[in-house]
């Protein structure tokens, strides 16, 4: 710019001209070429497209359910994801088989969710309301990362998992394990709180700690005061309640978090009794020692 502006500068005896000057050689170049780049780009994206969109048969199938704030993974043999610990959290785990096609039927219970792994350079939307799907064929065993890409409340940075693509061998193994929940209702109650996701919102730290919705901490046995202003007794029948019909009985204080969604239909009796087990053996490990 600077160059055009001394060389075509106004002085004495320079007259610039008022037509602009052609040059045909020059002028088809800077069209022909940019043109046949941008079909490449268009050609190549939408072979890529298309690919992502078409689902191959034959594919390993996973239910992915999205809920504020975790991921679940169903396997076809109806076992659930399992966990592993990172820093005070558990993260879920979606055990996947090298070199083999996999098929993600994705739903929402609640709000928009994305589900992004960003190493497979695959994302979609998962939709309240109606099944996504996504189809990827993971070609290296290893450890990666798997993000909510969608901001979807209070803890949407939280939503988080990690993806392990494993052998053949340890993908059967995987399956078999996912099957299982323990016949102890300690154990099992501690596994549920992770696989239902209550993990999420109700935090069980020995202090009691505050998350978007009460601890599992600190209140059973005892008189807890409620929104509405009226009291109840926490126990039993506060804690299944409480499960099934979450807004029945909101706790002081909660009255603004997100809604809870109901578990009726996706909790067994047992797997209440379960439930009720682990928040009782929080407080015994809180009282403080003789
Ligand atoms: Cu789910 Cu952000």
């Amino acid at each position: 710019m600077i160059y055009f502006m001394w060389k075509f500068r106004d002085r004495p005896g320079y007259r610039g001209s008022p037509e602009a000057l052609h040059n045909t050689p020059l002028e088809i170049t800077w069209t022909v070429i940019p043109t046949l780049i941008v079909v490449w780009i268009f050609w190549e994206g939408a072979v890529g497209y298309l690919d992502m969109t078409r689902i191959p048969k034959g594919t390993v199938d996973i239910n992915v359910t999205a809920e504020k704030w975790k991921w679940s993974f169903k396997y076809e043999n109806g076992g659930q994801n399992s966990f592993v610990k990172m820093g005070e959290n558990d993260i879920p785990v979606l055990v996947l088989p090298v070199n083999q096609d996999v098929k993600l039927i994705m739903q929402s219970v609640d709000v928009l969710h994305s589900f992004y792994i960003p190493a497979f350079r695959v994302k979609r939307d998962v939709v309240p309301g109606r099944y996504s799907y996504l189809w990827f064929r993971p070609t290296k065993e290893g450890v990666y990362d798997l993000f909510c890409t969608e901001y979807c409340g209070d803890s949407h940075s939280k939503m988080i998992g990690k993806v392990e693509v494993v052998s053949q061998e340890g993908y059967k193994k995987a399956l078999e394990k996912a099957i299982q929940e323990p016949e102890d209702p300690l154990e099992r109650g501690a596994l549920l709180y992770k696989r239902l996701g209550c993990s999420s919102c109700h935090y069980a730290g020995k202090e009691g700690a505050k998350g978007p919705g009460p601890s599992y901490n600190g209140s059973w046995g005892k008189t807890v005061q409620l929104e509405n202003g009226s009291e109840v007794a926490f126990d039993e029948n506060y804690v299944r309640e409480s499960i099934l019909n979450p807004q029945a009985k909101a706790r002081k204080g909660y009255g603004s978090a997100s809604p809870m969604n109901s578990y009726v239909g996706r909790v067994k009796d047992v797997q209440i009794d379960a439930l009720i087990t682990f928040i009782k053996s929080l407080e015994q490990e809180a009282a403080p020692a003789k």
